[in-house]
């Protein structure tokens, strides 16, 4: 069984339709990279995940259960489910050790120390130890996104959802986060990431889902979807990233 199943997942908004009838299976340990022009539907169709946005129509099981529909318990599901952001969307009025440990209390219900505890251990991984006690606004982007990151596996999620983990980065942190996205993929973390970096998406896995307007148009290799010769829009996509 699937980690994640989804499937026929559409969502609208105020009637326009962002997402139509997407499917995918995430197997556990498996990483799905996810591309497409902006305004094709990725970080929407990553927000049905947690609930972060509400689908129109369509099903999405967790672990066999369905987490659409008002019964689910979104607290419980979110605990399961890591989210890394673009933004790091840290809160800066918390240094980076609290910003570990909030979740660790509120959401796992540790006492300090435990959570302290854990949280350091995070830190140490991603080599933010001596950062501890900084806030986020002393901390470069790319330690931000550590942090980010140590902050999601703290919580010891089934899943890391990324939503274009480097690209608010400039090209040398973009690689030095890619590089630590590459290890948590060596490690077995199961994962879906949304990127534009061809390289991270080569390096972390096989197969890219192509969303084009709502629609996965193609599940492939990188390397036959970036030599796509048929389809003009795939090829303009990966034409322009191997531009850039
Ligand atoms: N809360 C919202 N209300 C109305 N429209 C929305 C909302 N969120 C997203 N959209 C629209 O849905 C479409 C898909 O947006 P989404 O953010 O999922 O795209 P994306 O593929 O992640 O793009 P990018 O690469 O720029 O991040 C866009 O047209 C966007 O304007
Ligand atoms: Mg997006």
């Amino acid at each position: 069984m699937a980690l994640i199943q989804v499937r026929n997942l559409v969502k609208e908004f105020a009637g326009q339709s962002v997402l139509s009838n997407v499917s995918l299976d995430l197997q556990e340990g498996e990483v799905k990279v996810l591309m497409g022009s902006s305004g094709s539907g990725k970080s929407t169709l990553l927000r049905c995940l947690n609930r972060l946005v509400e689908p129109t129509s369509g099903s999405i099981q967790f672990k066999g259960a369905e987490i659409t529909g008002a019964h689910v318990n979104v607290r419980e599901l979110r605990k399961q489910i890591g989210f890394v952001f673009q933004q790091f969307a840290l809160y800066s009025h918390l240094t980076v050790l609290e910003n570990v440990t909030l979740g660790l209390r509120k959401l796992q219900g540790l006492g300090l120390s435990q959570a302290n505890e854990k949280a350091l251990f995070e830190l140490s991984k991603f080599e933010m130890t001596a950062h501890q006690s900084k806030y986020p606004s002393q901390l470069s982007g790319g330690q931000k996104q550590r942090v980010a990151i140590a902050r999601a596996l703290a919580m010891d999620p089934a899943v890391l959802v990324l939503d274009e983990p480097t690209s608010a980065l400039d090209p040398v942190m973009s690689r030095d986060v890619a590089d630590l996205i590459n290890g948590l993929h060596v490690n077995g973390i199961t994962m879906i990431c949304v990127t534009h970096d061809l390289s991270l998406a080569k390096n972390i896995s096989d197969r890219v889902l192509f969303l084009d307007k709502g629609v996965i148009r193609a599940d492939e290799r990188i390397d036959v979807l970036s030599g796509n010769q048929v389809d003009a829009d795939i090829q303009a996509f990966f034409g322009e990233r191997a531009a850039n």
